[in-house]
């Protein structure tokens, strides 16, 4: 432990530049050792192969405190090499550690890795899963909760229970078999169903598969669907309760909604918001979010309902939320959702605004930053398309689909091993010309301010993910973006998340500031998109050398293709 002791002291010293700072005790350590294997179990009631984590399905949660320091022994017991990544942490110093085949070798089986990570400056609502190959639909994922340090006030009380809802869409089909057809060119299919933490009992759905009915409605069979979150009685009336909702699904946006009560929402992605209250809420792929939700409704059972977005049919899943002494079961109809109604999705993401004068993970005030008044030193437009190379599907980003070489990038960067990626594949803005294979890294200096808008000319939704940094989300827009699109944006108090949804045939536009050196993956958060290339590395960097802007290799580091251990 005693470099690693060393590390975090001069890490300490590092962050304090310019601002009040004392130097704690170190930062507490959390151990963990989680084996990932095979099990089976029946999310829609037919029993299927998936991946556990000790056993659980999803993973255990990881509950830490703003600035811990993790670690994971991850010991990989399934027949495919295996990486895990932690959705929105951001892995400051260290894109070591992000656990995604840019950045690491994939552990093999049979083997074992130990992740080490900070929590550093960060709170709120965090996902993790698997980020190799398409483990993610079999399993392998859970939640990443960080609460704040006892000397920070969060905006809200404390609250009487805390309840963290994993809402994933699922297929029957294991990770094996989608990725068959999809490494045989078809796109996926709608998935089959909807789970909350792992389980669905009010699946229904309109239509067969692959059948579009013209006019999706919510069927329900009463009988013993109930998934009861919390089978002793506890949720009193009078009390209020914090909802931690997460979108770990694969492919499909969905809206959160409990009968009878309102939401507050209080954080989006370690942003705290201006507590607006929501009757529902859309979550898209790989979005987490907290709610506050007082219970003053008659004392009964209530459902919780989550269904897709912009999906014909539509998925619907229930829970029920059962009041401390109710013995009268949820009344139906299902609270009806919004289905198709895109408008309404971006007139509600722009309702969701920074409160400027809480703080979030620090002490100071979230709105001190102004991101809006710093100058942007460049612009990438990052278009996607779905097209055909070689005669089979791929997703592109600005013409080019990522492939991964068997080098990691970070490695291949660090050890300055040539012929592994180069600057030009991708050009940071469309370009006409024909759609390829590549290896798209695009290069920034450290410290750059920069606009990414991501155009989508599809009719289907996105959801783009950026490791290592959250980003201003300033403006969501239909058609195609410009520059005069700017005049539109919320420069004052947009949120700061690391995952942004972009509408079809729309655009959206955030704001990042480069600060964490390393190789960050920017993501398509619907797995098949980016399983078939809709993704690329961002290279943030400046030439010093020095542990104060970057950690140096671990000393666990796993070596492959042309990156060998150093001696
Ligand atoms: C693998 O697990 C063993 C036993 O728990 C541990 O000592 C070792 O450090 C782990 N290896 C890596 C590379 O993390
Ligand atoms: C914003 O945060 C402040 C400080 O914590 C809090 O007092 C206030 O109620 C919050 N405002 C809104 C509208 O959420």
């Amino acid at each position: 432990m005693k470099q690693g002791n060393l590390l975090i002291q001069v890490f300490l010293l590092a962050y304090c530049f310019g601002s009040v700072c004392v130097i704690n005790a170190e930062d507490p350590y959390r151990f963990f050792t989680w084996t990932v294997t095979y099990g089976t179990r029946s999310p829609l009631g037919v029993p299927q192969q998936v991946i556990l984590i000790n056993g659980q399905f999803p993973g255990p949660p990881i509950e830490g405190v703003t600035n811990d320091n993790i670690l994971v022994n991850l010991i990989n017991k399934i027949d495919e090499p295996l990486l895990i990544t932690w959705n929105g942490i951001k892995q400051r110093r260290m894109s070591w550690q992000d656990g995604v085949l840019g950045t690491s070798c994939p552990i093999q089986p049979n083997s074992n890795w130990t992740y080490h990570f900070q929590l550093k400056d960060q709170i709120g609502t965090y996902t993790y899963f698997a980020s190799t190959s398409m483990h993610r639909a079999s399993g392998a994922f859970g939640a990443l909760n960080v609460n704040q340090r006892s000397v920070i006030f969060v905006p809200y009380h404390k609250p009487d229970g805390d309840f963290t809802l994993l809402v994933s869409d699922w297929y029957k089909m294991g990770h094996k078999a989608l990725r068959k057809r999809l490494d045989s060119g078809r796109a996926l299919p709608l998935p089959d169903g909807l789970l909350i933490n792992g389980a669905s009992k009010g699946l229904a759905f309109t239509g067969e598969h692959g059948k579009l009915s013209s006019l999706p409605t919510i069927l329900l069979r009463l009988d013993s669907l109930v998934l009861y979150l919390c089978h002793a009685s506890c949720f009193s009336t009078g009390k209020f309760y914090r909802f931690r909702i997460s979108n770990v699904g694969i492919s499909t946006s969905i809206n959160f909604r409990i009968q009878g009560h309102m939401m507050t929402l209080v954080e989006v992605e370690g942003s705290h918001t201006l507590e607006e209250v929501y009757e529902s809420l859309d979550v898209h792929v790989g979005q987490s979010l907290t709610v506050l939700v007082t219970l003053k409704a008659p004392v009964k059972d209530y459902f919780i309902v989550a269904s897709t977005r912009f999906t014909k049919p539509v998925l619907t899943t229930s829970a029920i939320l059962h009041y401390k002494g109710s013995k009268t079961r949820p009344s139906r109809p299902l609270p009806i959702g919004p289905t198709y109604h895109i408008h309404w999705s971006m007139k509600q993401a722009r309702t969701i605004r920074l409160n400027l004068t809480a703080n979030a993970a620090r002490p100071n005030p979230q709105g001190a930053f102004h991101y809006g008044t710093i100058p942007i030193s460049q612009t990438l437009v990052l278009a996607n398309a779905r097209t055909k190379i070689n005669g089979k599907l791929r997703y592109t980003v600005n013409r080019v689909s990522y492939v991964n070489p068997t080098t990691p990038l970070k490695l291949a960067d660090w050890y300055n091993i040539p012929g592994v990626f180069d600057f030009k594949t991708i050009k940071n803005i469309p370009t006409p010309g024909p759609s390829i294979l590549g290896t798209s890294v695009l290069d920034f200096a450290l410290h750059e301010y920069v606009e990414f808008v991501f155009q989508n000319n599809e009719r289907s939704i996105q959801s783009w993910h950026i490791d290592g940094t959250n980003a201003y989300v300033v403006g969501y827009g239909t058609g195609t973006w410009n520059v005069a699109m700017r005049k539109r944006y919320n420069y004052v108090d947009a949120v700061s998340r690391h995952t942004f949804q972009v509408y079809p045939m729309s655009w959206t536009s955030v704001l990042a500031s480069l600060d964490n050196k390393g190789m960050w993956n920017v993501r398509s958060q619907i797995w098949s998109r980016r399983y078939l290339g809709q993704e690329l590395y961002v290279r943030v960097w400046n030439n010093e050398r020095s542990l104060y802007t970057e950690a140096e290799p671990p000393l666990n580091a796993l070596y492959c293709g042309k990156a060998k251990r150093p001696v």
